[in-house]
């Protein structure tokens, strides 16, 4: 067929030498994704089963990421979604009706702890919050209803290490499903289903992205029929992901060994020096038996990550801990963590009878790839500003 120019940019004849091979991925970006007749038109979300229908539920990027994220935690299957966060409401949205009940540790990432208590609640799910150590004492809060705990291990900020096998022998003897973040673990350190997690989520923003320049989070479902119910409501709530950051994530994660295990020295090493100075009370590692559920780490864990918080001393004003970090020359500040660059943020944790009393005296490190020596340098004069 003769066609003119116009057409031609659309439908064109060009060819280029076919053969070509490469170490990566392509970025397929698609919202329109071919059939090949009129009879094989389908809106099936589940690109395995139907092979690919629409851009919405994966091009072959993002699904390379999902299988390979599911290939690491060792799962039925993983979903991709658009960060962290909406992974988090996803578990929720597609598990959840009214009249349900759901338990989550005090030391949940903040947003999630406001989806329970806020969002949900205006969908008629109920939930309580726990204490993050508490193992047996969870029978006490089972309900006939309870269909989820939460867990996050080790907690946001507060870094508590929760005891996972315990939890989920309680959960499951109660008829209810355990859904772990395992985000600070990297979705490696800490091996969910063989410690009888249901669902292990992660925000892949974090170590697998590692560059602090893209968002995504994924979930892995251990059976086939949980992986379907989230799948069907990842349709329904379009929660697209972007092949151009899965192909960023992807490259993350060929570098996330040596990423991880640089950083895993140099937070231990500060970490510990950290807690033999003067201004400290108390240093939040897992890897330091001054974190709470330290044991659970040891027992559980094949590692430790590069976030750790830091308490101060009761005599430090919140403008000296502030001015800590003000001081700090190479640990910049700002949220999210598991990038390149260290970052210091200072948090205010005001005690009640379920959380600590660190009040204004708390600050998060997440601990980049900087020369440990410099950072531990830069730790010193800003604590030594303390004191002026
Ligand atoms: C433990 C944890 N889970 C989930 C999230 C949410 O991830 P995102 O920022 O990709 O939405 C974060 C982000 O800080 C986090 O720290």
């Amino acid at each position: 067929m003769a066609k003119k120019w116009s057409t031609r940019l659309i439908h064109s004849d060009a060819q280029v030498p076919a053969g070509f091979r490469s170490l990566n991925t392509p970025v397929y970006r698609a919202s329109t994704v071919l059939f090949p007749n009129a009879a094989a038109v389908s809106d099936e979300w589940d690109q395995y089963e139907y092979g690919y229908t629409y851009g919405l539920y994966g091009t072959p990027t993002v699904l390379e990421l999902a299988a390979r994220i599911g290939e690491l935690e060792g799962g039925y299957r993983t979903l991709l979604t658009p960060g962290g966060q909406s992974a988090i409401s996803l578990i929720n949205l597609a598990l959840l009706k009214a009249g349900d009940h759901i338990l989550v540790p005090h030391s949940i990432y903040g947003p999630n702890r406001l989806f329970a208590g806020h969002m949900l609640r205006q969908f008629g799910v109920e939930a309580t919050f726990y204490d993050p150590l508490f193992g047996e004492e969870m029978r006490a809060l089972m309900r006939p209803n309870t269909r989820l705990v939460w867990t996050e291990s080790p907690g946001s900020v507060t870094m508590e290490v929760q005891d996972i096998p315990t939890i989920c022998r309680v959960a499951h003897d109660a008829g209810a499903m355990v859904v772990l973040d395992n985000t600070w673990a990297a979705g490696v350190l800490f091996d969910a289903f063989a410690h009888e997690v249901d669902i292990s989520m992660q925000a892949l923003t974090k170590y697998v992205g590692g560059h602090s320049d893209l968002l995504l989070g994924s979930v892995t479902a251990k059976e086939k029929q949980v992986f379907d119910r989230l799948g069907a409501a990842q349709q329904l709530l379009g929660l697209a992901v972007s092949p151009d950051d899965a192909s960023l994530a992807l490259r993350g994660l060929k570098t996330m060994a040596v990423r991880l295990k640089t950083i895993e020295q140099s937070a231990l090493e500060l970490a510990r020096w950290l807690a033999a100075r003067e201004e400290v009370e108390l240093v939040l590692h897992p890897a330091l038996e001054s974190c709470p559920g330290h044991a659970f780490w040891k027992r559980d864990f094949t590692g430790s990550a590069g976030v750790f918080s830091v308490v101060f001393r009761r005599e430090f004003s919140k403008e000296q801990v502030l001015g800590f970090v003000d001081a700090l020359q190479l640990f910049e500040i700002g949220y999210s963590w598991a990038g390149v660059t260290s970052l210091a943020v200072a948090y205010y944790f005001c005690g009640n009878k379920n959380r600590p009393d660190y009040g204004h005296r708390i600050v998060r490190l997440n601990i980049g790839l900087e020369d440990a020596d410099d950072l531990r340098e830069d730790l010193a004069s800003a604590l030594a500003g303390m004191h002026s």
